[in-house]
C-alpha cells in the first residue's frame, strides 16, 4: 500500500525518512508491502531522495486507491483536519502527530473512522517517541484506571533543567528548544501549558470514554516561576515540574489541571529532565506505571507515526477500543471538587492566617488541602497586608 505523508516539517520529514530509508522493517512489520507514496507540502521538497513523491494537490492522493493510509503532520485545524475527514469518508486510514485536532475534533473523527471501518490513530500526539496511546487503548484498556499525572511537554521540561539546573537564561533555554525541534511554531502553546492541556484531554478522553475539551481544563503554565521558587523548592525536598493531572471522581467526573507542580524529590516524575516525558498511571489492577521517554524532537515522535502506520496497515477494520463520545453533558468535574495542599511564598509573615499550615522556610509554606475557592480566599487575604509571591499546588 501506498503512505501519504501530509506536511514536511520536522515531524513529517522523518516520517518520509524512515518510510524511505526502513522500507523492507516497515513492511514486514505491517504483514504487506509498504512505500512512500505522495509527500503532500506546500514547499517543493529539496535535497532529498524521495522528491518525486511530491504533490501539493489532496484530490491526487484522495482518488489513489492504492493509498491505504494518510499521515497528517501538519499541525493546527485547517487544513489538517479536512483532508484528515475526507481520508476517512473515503476508506483511508488517518494517522496524526496533531494534538490540537485530536483535542478539539478527536470524537468527530473517531466516529467517521468507525463509520467507515478505516482507524483514526495518534500516537504521536501525545508523549513524542513513549508508546503510551497504544498500551492506554490495548494493555491497561480493562485495568480501571483511576489516575494520570505527566510532564507532557519537552520544550518546557527542557527549559526548566536548563534554567533552574544550569543557570541558562530563559530566552537562550526556548531559542534551543526551538533549534532542536521541539518548541510549537508559536512556543506560547508550550510555555503557557496549552499543550500540555490538549494532551492531557486526550487521554483522559481516552481513557474513560468521554470528550474532555481542552477549555475545560484549567491550564498554568511556566511563565510565573521564579528562581527563588525553585531555590526554596529544593531547600524543602522537592522540583517544580510542569504537570498535568487527571483523575476520575467517584461521581465519575474527571478532574484535570495543568499547572506547575511542586514534586517529591523520591518521585519517578522528579527525576525527569530535559527534553524527556513520563506519564504515571495509577489503575485498581496494577497499582502505579509510569512511561518514559523523549517528549518531543523528529525521529522520535516520526517513530509514533511510523508505528501508527504500521497499526493501521496491518490491521483489518477499525479498532473498536480506540474511541470516545462527544457526550452531551461535560464530563469535567464542578470546580471545588477537590482540595489539594498548596506551596505558598508571601512577602510577609502569615502564619496567623493559616490554620494547619507548616512553615517550610523562611516566609515560605505549605497548606493544609484546599480546594479552588479556599485557596482564593486566603490570596485575597494575604494580598490584604502584603503580597502572595506564588501559589504552587503539592502533587501527592
Ligand atoms: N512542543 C511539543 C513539546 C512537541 O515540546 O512537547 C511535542 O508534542
Amino acid at each position: 500500500m501506498k503512505i501519504a505523508v501530509l506536511g514536511h516539517g520536522t515531524v513529517g520529514s522523518g516520517v518520509c525518512e524512515i518510510l524511505w530509508n526502513k522500507n523492507s522493517e516497515v513492511s514486514s512489520a505491517a504483514g504487506k508491502p509498504v512505500e512512500l507514496g505522495y509527500v503532500l507540502d506546500i514547499k517543493e521538497l529539496e535535497n532529498v531522495p524521495y522528491s518525486e513523491k511530491y504533490t501539493k494537490d489532496f484530490s491526487a492522493i484522495l482518488s489513489d486507491p492504492e493509498v491505504g493510509t494518510v499521515a497528517e503532520c501538519i499541525g493546527g485545524l485547517e487544513p489538517a483536519y479536512s483532508y484528515i475527514k475526507s481520508a476517512l469518508e473515503n476508506g483511508k486510514n488517518a494517522v496524526t502527530s496533531n494534538k490540537e485536532l485530536v483535542a478539539e475534533k478527536g470524537a468527530e473523527l473517531l466516529s467517521i473512522a468507525r463509520a467507515h471501518n478505516v482507524n483514526f490513530l495518534f500516537e504521536a500526539s501525545v508523549g513524542g517517541g513513549i508508546p503510551l496511546i497504544r498500551p492506554l487503548y490495548s494493555a491497561m484498556n480493562a485495568a480501571g484506571i483511576t489516575e494520570i499525572a505527566g510532564i507532557l511537554n519537552g520544550t518546557t521540561n527542557y527549559i526548566l533543567t536548563k534554567m533552574f539546573r544550569f543557570g541558562t537564561g530563559y530566552s537562550e533555554a526556548l531559542s534551543d528548544a526551538q533549534k532542536l525541534g521541539y518548541a510549537e511554531r508559536d512556543p506560547s502553546a508550550d510555555v503557557l501549558g496549552w499543550d500540555s492541556c490538549r494532551k492531557i484531554a486526550i487521554l483522559s478522553s481516552l481513557v474513560w470514554g468521554k470528550t474532555l475539551k481542552p477549555s475545560e481544563i484549567p491550564t498554568e503554565g511556566i511563565d510565573k516561576i521564579s528562581a527563588d521558587d525553585v531555590k526554596t523548592a529544593e531547600q524543602c525536598g522537592f522540583s517544580i515540574k510542569l504537570l498535568a493531572r487527571a483523575k476520575q471522581l467517584s461521581d465519575g467526573k474527571i478532574f484535570a489541571k495543568v499547572s506547575p507542580a511542586l514534586v517529591k524529590n523520591d518521585s519517578p516524575l522528579a527525576t525527569v529532565n530535559d527534553v524527556f516525558n513520563a506519564v504515571l498511571i495509577k489503575a485498581e489492577t496494577t497499582g502505579e506505571v509510569l512511561f518514559y521517554g523523549k517528549g518531543a524532537g523528529k525521529m522520535p515522535t516520526a517513530s509514533s507515526v511510523i508505528a501508527d502506520i504500521i497499526e493501521a496497515e496491518k490491521t483489518d477494520g477499525n479498532i473498536k477500543s480506540v474511541f470516545w463520545e462527544d457526550g452531551a453533558q461535560s464530563a469535567a468535574a464542578e470546580k471545588d471538587s477537590v482540595s489539594e495542599r498548596y506551596f505558598i511564598r508571601t512577602d510577609y509573615d502569615v502564619s496567623a492566617l493559616l490554620l494547619k499550615a507548616e512553615k517550610v522556610s523562611d516566609l515560605a509554606y505549605i497548606t493544609n488541602p484546599l480546594n479552588d475557592s479556599e485557596i482564593s480566599v486566603l490570596e485575597e487575604k494575604i494580598n490584604e497586608h502584603g503580597k502572595l509571591l506564588s501559589k504552587i499546588p503539592v502533587f501527592e
